[in-house]
C-alpha cells in the first residue's frame, strides 16, 4: 500500500499556506474533515452529559465513539481509554494516583531519553512518597536506550517503569516490549509515552505490554486532547481525587470536570482519517488503522532517508542520533549558527521547524547542546513530501554550504 499523498496535501486546509510544515512533532495540521466534524457537533447541539434530552445524549456518544476511535488507533479497548486535556495533565493525574501506594525503599525507574512529562510527574510523586528514582542512559553517539540495563535498574522494589515509545527529538525508538517484561517480571508497573511515536506507524498497546500508554491527538491530526490507555481491570484498581459527585465508574473516575465534546468529535473524525490514509480499503477500522500506519510509516521513512543524504551532505551540520529504529525526526545544529538563528532562516524561506530543547530536558543535556540553545528539529509525517524535504536541505545549505 501507498500513499496518495497530493491527496492527502489537499485534504489538509492549512498545507495551502505555502509553508513546508516540518513542525509535526509538535503538533500536526488537521485535515477538513476534523474541522467539520468539530463544526458539525456545534451545529448538531451539543448538552453536557448525563441528561434525558437528544443534545445530553449526543454528548454522550460522541464521548463513547471517541473512546472507540483512540481504542482501534492503539490497540485498547474503549473502556481503558482515559481522555483529558493533554499528556502532561493526564501523566500527573495518574502519578498521582499510582503513588498512593508507594513509600520509601520503594523504586521508580526513568528515563534519560524521555519528554520531561514522562519524567518529572513521576520524580515529584516519588519524591512527595519517599520513594527513590533510578536512572535509564541513553547511549552515544547512536542515542539508544539499550533495554538490557534495565536488568540492573529493576527489582522487587520498582513500582513503576517509565519509558517513551519514542524521543521527541531524536527518534529512537527503545525496545519497549523488551523492558516492560522486565518491568512485569518484577512486579512493577509500565508507563510508556506514545505520543511521539503514534502518528508515525501502526500501535498495538498489547505488544508494547504497556500497562498505561499515552498519547495526544493533537500529534496525530487531531485536536488538542490527549488520552491514557490501560486495561479497565487495572484502571479499576486504582482510585484518584475526584469530587464527590462525580461517576465513580472506570474510566469516567480518572478524568476531571466536562469534557471539550465537540473536540472529542475531531479526535475520532482524526483517526477515522488515518484509516484511510492508504486509500479506500476493506476491514474493520483497526485493521484499516493497522495498514494505513505501516503505508504512512514507509513512506515517511523513505523521505527520511533523502533528508538524512541531504543534510548529512553539508560539511557543517551535525545530526544528531542514529539508532536504526526511530522516527523520520531530524534533530541537527549548524556550525557557527545557533539553532534560534537557523529557525528563523528557514522560516524566512517557509519552511516550520522547532529549535530548541522541546522538553527533551535531560536528554539535551546529555548531548551537552542544553545550555547552546540544543539544537532544531525538523520532523516529517504522512502529509510531508519530497518538495518540503528539497526545500529544508537547500535552505539549510544556504547557511552551510
Ligand atoms: C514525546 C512527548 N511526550 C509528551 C509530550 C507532552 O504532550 P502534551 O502536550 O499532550 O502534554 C510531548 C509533546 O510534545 C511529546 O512530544
Amino acid at each position: 500500500m501507498t500513499l496518495d499523498v497530493p491527496a492527502i496535501r489537499a485534504a489538509y486546509p492549512a498545507l495551502a499556506d505555502g509553508y513546508a510544515y516540518l513542525d509535526g512533532a509538535a503538533g500536526t495540521q488537521v485535515p477538513g474533515s476534523v474541522i467539520d466534524a468539530i463544526s458539525d457537533a456545534y451545529r448538531s447541539g451539543l448538552g453536557n452529559a448525563g441528561g434525558v434530552f437528544p443534545a445530553s445524549i449526543r454528548s454522550a456518544t460522541v464521548t463513547e465513539q471517541c473512546r472507540q476511535a483512540v481504542a482501534d488507533l492503539v490497540g485498547g479497548v474503549a473502556d481503558g481509554v482515559i481522555l483529558g486535556p493533554n499528556m502532561t495533565t493526564l501523566t500527573y493525574r495518574l502519578a498521582g494516583t499510582l503513588a498512593r501506594t508507594w513509600g520509601p525503599g520503594d523504586e521508580v525507574v526513568v528515563s534519560r531519553l524521555d519528554h520531561d512529562a514522562n519524567v518529572r510527574p513521576w520524580m515529584q510523586a516519588a519524591a512527595r512518597a519517599g520513594a527513590t528514582v533510578r536512572w535509564a542512559e541513553v547511549e552515544l553517539p547512536a542515542g539508544e536506550l539499550p533495554a538490557g540495563q534495565y536488568d540492573s535498574l529493576l527489582s522487587e522494589r520498582t513500582v513503576l517503569v517509565a519509558v517513551t515509545a519514542a524521543s521527541n527529538v531524536l527518534g529512537t525508538r527503545p525496545d519497549v516490549a523488551e523492558i516492560t517484561a522486565k518491568a512485569r517480571a518484577v512486579g512493577a508497573l509500565s508507563y510508556v509515552d506514545g505520543v511521539h511515536a503514534t502518528p508515525h506507524g501502526p500501535t498495538d498497546v498489547a505488544a508494547l505490554g504497556a500497562d498505561f500508554y499515552a498519547t495526544s491527538a493533537y500529534k496525530w491530526s487531531g485536536p488538542h486532547v490527549g488520552a491514557v490507555i490501560a486495561d479497565p481491570g487495572l484502571l479499576e484498581s486504582l482510585h484518584p481525587d475526584k469530587l464527590e459527585p462525580a461517576p465513580g465508574t472506570v474510566p469516567e473516575r480518572f478524568e476531571q470536570g466536562t469534557p471539550p465534546f465537540a473536540d472529542l468529535a475531531g479526535v475520532t473524525a482524526a483517526v477515522e482519517h488515518l484509516a484511510a490514509l492508504a486509500g479506500p480499503a476493506a476491514g474493520t477500522r483497526r485493521q484499516r488503522v493497522l495498514a494505513s500506519m505501516a503505508a504512512a510509516q514507509d513512506h515517511e521513512q523513505a523521505l527520511f532517508q533523502v533528508l538524512l543524504d541531504g543534510l548529512g551532505a553539508l560539511g557543517q551540520v551535525t545530526l544528531y542520533g542514529k539508532a536504526p529504529r526511530r522516527t523520520a525526526t531530524a534533530y541537527f545544529t549548524v556550525a557557527g549558527r545557533t539553532p534560534a538563528e537557523v529557525a528563523a532562516h528557514l522560516a524566512e524561506r517557509k519552511v516550520n521547524v522547532w529549535n530548541g530543547h522541546n522538553y527533551a530536558w535531560e536528554l539535551t543535556a546529555v548531548l551537552g547542546i542544553r545550555d547552546a540553545g540544543s539544537a532544531v528539529r525538523a520532523g516529517l509525517i504522512h502529509y510531508n513530501d519530497r518538495s518540503d524535504v528539497d526545500r529544508l536541505v537547500a535552505a539549510v545549505a544556504e547557511l552551510a554550504g
